[in-house]
């Protein structure tokens, strides 16, 4: 063989090389609720990153993306970790998301630093999350972050008395803190403080306890999924609203799903929330379009398809960002202060919490033809994490 012919074939072996590193694949694992009661939750995961690749491609700068996903149904944190460990060492994911739980998500978080891995939070909701690691990101939303405008409304709708009904656990904690601050600086009484375990399903005594509380309004947060509903169901069913004593919650109560099975009964419900499907934009209806290519049955779009829309697009800039590098560090900085514009609206991923900034609306549950709705009727701007502002 002469030398050309040898260095063409050196040249050539380089320039395959250099093509394979930009034909890899970087692997996401995502952990979330792909089957048992939330399930609905982990399929909105899934519906929302497969949106973000119909709409952008199945690569970022060149390097194939390949979402993998794990089914964590519940509250566990043992398993969390296990599946996190197993898909940071097995499976190679360069980068974690999911979590709709926060006992899962603090799980998770000690694992991050030694396996260079950023995670991007998709629900889990309680404020010192993204305390937990330099490498955590959320696109979701926390419980003081819907709280605060929700507790500033129900001063404003004249509340004197209020009750406070959560699940006993860091967001039902959180919301709590948040309702109690800012309902009492607005110079309302807060009687009573009601917290529940996660597995309570049965509300109608702790319905019949909100009736005698002499309160005129109850503020309440479950997690998502049976509990709300369950609430809800309750709330309606003892006539609560008859008698004077008014909802206000967080959105996690009012999910769009979970609204048919409500009825008329709980039109002109008021709540605060980063998200509703029904949301008037341009990127929503786009959102809304790529959800429906996909698969996804529009009625049953919640905020976790949002948030992992917005969620596959901050893993998208780190991978463009380090271009396909394991640098979580550098990953991580590219994304922080990054503002865009969501099909929820404007947000920004605050440089020194790595939480989202959004807008919060109040909504009113309204019915157009025979589908229900959370209608937003006000904006509540740019709200930071409240229960991060000042640390
Ligand atoms: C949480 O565990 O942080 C969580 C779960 C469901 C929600 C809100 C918060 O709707």
């Amino acid at each position: 063989m002469s030398s050309r012919i040898r260095l063409l074939g050196a040249l050539s072996a380089l320039l395959l090389g250099s093509v394979a590193a930009h034909a890899d694949t970087i692997k996401v694992g995502v952990i979330g609720p792909m089957s048992g009661p939330y399930s609905l939750y982990g399929q909105n995961f899934q519906w929302g990153v497969q949106a973000y690749a119909q709409v952008n491609g199945k690569t970022a700068d060149g390097h194939d993306v390949e979402f993998v996903f794990r089914d964590l149904p519940g509250v566990d944190p043992a398993k969390a970790r296990a599946l996190a460990q197993e898909l940071v060492v097995r499976d190679g994911v360069q980068y974690l998301a999911g979590a709709y739980f926060t006992p899962n998500a603090l799980a998770i978080a000690p694992l991050l630093q030694q396996g260079k891995v950023p995670f991007v939070v998709l629900n889990a909701a309680t404020s010192s999350i993204v305390e937990q690691s330099p490498y955590i990101l959320r696109t979701s939303f926390t419980m003081w972050q819907n709280t605060v405008p929700a507790a500033k409304v129900a001063i404003e709708n004249g509340s004197k008395k209020a009750i406070t009904i959560v699940s006993d656990y860091g967001p039902g904690v959180d919301a709590e803190a948040g309702f109690k601050k800012t309902y009492e600086e607005g110079g309302g009484e807060l009687v009573e403080t009601l917290r529940v375990p996660l597995s309570t399903t049965d509300f109608n005594p702790l319905v019949q306890r909100i009736k005698q509380s002499g309160a005129d309004t109850v503020f309440a947060f479950f997690p998502a999924g049976a509990p709300t509903l369950g609430f809800m169901k309750s709330y309606i069913g003892n006539g609560l609203k008859e008698d004077g004593i008014k909802l206000i919650s967080t959105g996690d109560l009012l999910t769009e799903p979970d609204l048919p099975a409500l009825g008329d009964v709980a039109i002109g419900t008021q709540s605060t929330y980063h998200y509703s499907a029904s949301h008037d934009s341009p990127e929503n209806k786009a959102f809304m379009e790529a959800l429906k290519a996909v698969g996804a049955d529009p009625s049953k779009v919640t905020m976790a398809a949002v948030a992992a829309f917005d969620g596959a697009k901050l893993i998208y800039e780190m991978i463009d960002a380090t271009d396909g590098e394991q640098d979580p560090q550098k990953a991580v900085d590219a994304v922080k202060g990054m503002s865009w514009e969501s099909p929820r609206g404007p947000v920004t991923i605050d440089p020194d919490t790595r939480h989202i900034t959004q807008n919060v609306y109040l909504r009113e549950v309204a019915k157009e033809g025979d589908t229900y709705m959370n209608k937003e009727i006000r904006t509540f701007e740019a709200q930071p994490d409240w229960g991060l502002e000042g640390k």
